[in-house]
């Protein structure tokens, strides 16, 4: 199933997709076993420059890619893997963005994925090396103001995605972007079903960008506990808050119970207090105890390996697609 987002993506970045899916950055869950994994099985895998600490490590954590998935295509050349992507946080905390974009410069790194900041100078030094910028955004108007300062791609957030999220549906996002936005878009907020990979496409998107789902996997480097609150988890066990990092965002309710605290009653955050990039701050510290996810986690019911997990989407997937074409008869 090859280029099957080729719509509007440039071609070296689909050519090797076996399924039209970005598995998300993930706040020290994701490192270079998840990335590796997720692009053996044919979807862009992805991991935040500062899960990697101390700066040096970056340096290592691409190396190792490099070589793993070099050494991959050639034992595969028939079903090489897919591309990896490493995020960038365009924050004033982030003390590090300087170093890890200098590191990704040396490993051309395809795809850099930047979130809560656009950057002109940024944008440009990726394209210096051949590689493409992705924005995520979390309503038309920051869309707008990553395109202008040159982004290639963007990424609508919408609600009930893990992480930082924003509140607007995907359908009104989508319809938004699309309506002055040509280039490539993934869409990001509870999708972890094949179902909803053809309706990110249906609604324009090249890519679903899946972040929660992929915590449930061996790969992932997150606690057991936290693994299985993803399996037993559903939509009503996300709460919205921005008490723990200054920004709103969807965490599992019982992580906030198992933190001493009324998840129905959460006080207000400050955003000035938010930090990245400094190592071991307190921003860390609220992500490994309470626990960051989508409302798409009813779709997932094991922790499997990614392999297993992208091999479900993919049924899914051709399921959604057959059973759409017996059921459209307008
Ligand atoms: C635990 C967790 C950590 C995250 N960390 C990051 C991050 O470091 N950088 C980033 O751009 N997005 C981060 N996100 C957001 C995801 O990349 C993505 O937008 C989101 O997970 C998609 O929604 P879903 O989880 O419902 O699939 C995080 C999400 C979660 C759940």
């Amino acid at each position: 199933m090859a280029n099957v987002a080729a719509m509007t993506m440039p071609s070296p970045l689909c050519d090797n997709l076996r399924l039209p899916v970005i598995g998300s950055p993930l706040f020290i869950i994701s490192g270079p076993e998840l990335v590796i994994a997720q692009c053996k099985a044919g979807v862009i895998g992805s991991f935040p420059a500062l899960n990697a600490r101390p700066q040096a490590q970056l340096d290592e954590w691409l190396h190792q890619i490099t070589e793993e998935l070099a050494e991959y295509n050639r034992a595969n050349p028939d079903k090489p893997a897919a591309p990896f992507a490493v995020n960038q946080i365009v924050h004033k905390s982030n003390d590090r963005l300087e170093a890890d974009l200098a590191t990704c410069a040396k490993w051309q790194v395809p795809m850099i994925i930047t979130s809560l900041g656009a950057r002109e100078d940024l944008n440009k030094a990726v394209h210096d090396w051949g590689g493409i910028t992705m924005h995520d955004v979390i309503d038309d108007r920051f869309a707008r103001k990553a395109i202008e300062k040159g982004a290639d791609g963007l990424i609508p957030v919408a609600a009930g995605a893990g992480g930082h999220a924003g509140t607007i549906s995907p359908f009104a996002l989508m319809q938004e972007i699309r309506s002055w936005f040509t280039g490539p878009v993934a869409l990001s907020g509870s999708i972890a079903c094949g179902a909803s990979i053809l309706a990110a496409q249906a609604m324009g998107a090249d890519f679903a960008y899946i972040g929660s789902a992929f915590i449930a996997t061996e790969e992932a480097r997150a606690t057991d506990g936290y693994k299985n609150g993803i399996v037993e988890g559903k939509a009503s066990d996300i709460v919205y808050s921005d008490l723990f990092t200054g920004v709103s965002g969807n965490y599992l309710r019982q992580s906030i119970v198992n933190a001493g605290l009324d998840p129905d009653n959460l006080p207000k955050g400050d955003y000035s207090t938010m930090n990245f990039g400094s190592g071991g701050n307190t921003e860390a510290k609220a992500w490994r105890d309470i626990w960051g996810s989508g409302q798409g986690i009813g779709a997932v019911d094991k922790v499997g390996t990614v392999a297993e997990m992208v091999a479900r989407l993919t049924t899914e997937y051709q399921a959604a697609k057959a059973s759409l074409l017996t059921r459209s008869a307008y």
